[in-house]
């Protein structure tokens, strides 16, 4: 299996347009070879195409920047087959709009998500009029599935945090989800999990025998949005568990040894955004390691 990271930071990207917080100021001077585009992955089992895990608002950009996924040799032929959608936030995606050129493409994401996307943000209606022979099929924990030759994919359950658009009443539903994607022939496996509210036994579960876990970073600290804009919810209340501290994300990570853990979806406010921080050092030290944008795995 082949995985290209197509971006890593969080919704709104680092820096972000309208945010003049440390990190983000620091960006700005490094200028844009430093700066991070929304989260997505791209894997393939290298001979059925590519497979997106998210699409974001910066997928146009992430695709032109990508070798692999250039379209031909046929004037209208793409590699790019499908999207999985880990949850339904407008940071993964708004990059469906931007493929609504594709004459064909298959969309997976759980029930609840593609309800979602037919009511509170109504893509699939929208998208309609532009579509070739799109697919939208529901994915669940407990059912595996197929992707082109040799790849099977696995639905981790990992939270019920609906997008503020679709706020209502807290169910039970299978809102946020991750991915185990294994290649049958080369026995790699990746979990792919940018969204986590709380480690639970099933991500344990998911990790048992994986080469590569990419997991939500988006907050470093619990307090880290009030430390570094003045106001803010801490991140276990916006359904991110912090990377930091007893109980935090790296801790639980570190018990799978064997397994490369990368951290993705980092907010602007993420001290580990600039890898002269501390705080980058504190990860590398475990052999953890913070993704970068444009990032090339194997297994
Ligand atoms: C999240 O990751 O919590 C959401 O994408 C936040 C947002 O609405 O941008
Ligand atoms: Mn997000
Ligand atoms: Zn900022």
């Amino acid at each position: 299996m082949r995985v290209r990271i197509l971006g890593t930071a969080a919704g709104g990207g680092a820096p972000q347009w309208n945010c003049a917080c440390n990190p983000c100021a620091r960006l700005r001077g490094l200028g844009s070879s430093a700066w991070r585009t929304q989260d997505s992955i791209a894997v393939t089992d290298g001979h059925s195409g590519w497979y997106l895990i998210n699409a974001s608002p910066d997928l146009r950009t992430q695709i032109l920047r990508t070798d692999e996924l250039a379209p031909g040799p046929a004037p209208r032929q793409t590699p790019i087959r499908g999207v999985l959608l880990t949850d339904a936030e407008l940071d993964h995606t708004m990059g469906l709009v931007a493929l609504r050129e594709a004459t064909a493409l298959d969309v997976y994401a759980t029930a609840p998500v593609l309800d979602a996307l037919n009511t509170g943000f109504p893509l699939r209606r929208l998208l309609q009029p532009y579509e070739g022979a799109w697919t939208w099929t529901a994915t669940a924990p407990g059912t595996p599935l197929r992707l082109g030759g040799h790849l099977s994919v696995t639905t981790i359950a990992l939270g019920t945090k609906r997008p503020r658009y679709a706020a209502a009443p807290p169910d039970d539903a299978p809102w946020v989800v991750g991915y185990r994607v294994e290649d049958l022939r080369t026995g790699g496996a990746l979990v792919y999990a940018p969204c986590l509210a709380a480690w639970t036994r099933d991500l344990d579960d998911a990790c048992v025998g994986a080469d590569y876990l990419i997991i939500d970073g988006t907050f470093y600290y619990d307090d880290e949005m009030t430390r570094a804009t003045g106001r803010g919810a801490s991140a276990l209340s916006m359904g991110h568990m912090p990377i930091a501290g007893p109980g935090g994300s790296l801790e639980h990570a570190r018990e799978h040894g064997g397994m490369r853990v990368l951290y993705t979806h980092l907010n602007n406010t993420n001290p580990l955004v600039c890898a002269a921080s501390p705080e980058h050092a504190v990860i590398e030290a475990t052999g953890a390691a913070v993704a970068s944008e444009r990032m090339i795995l194997t297994c």
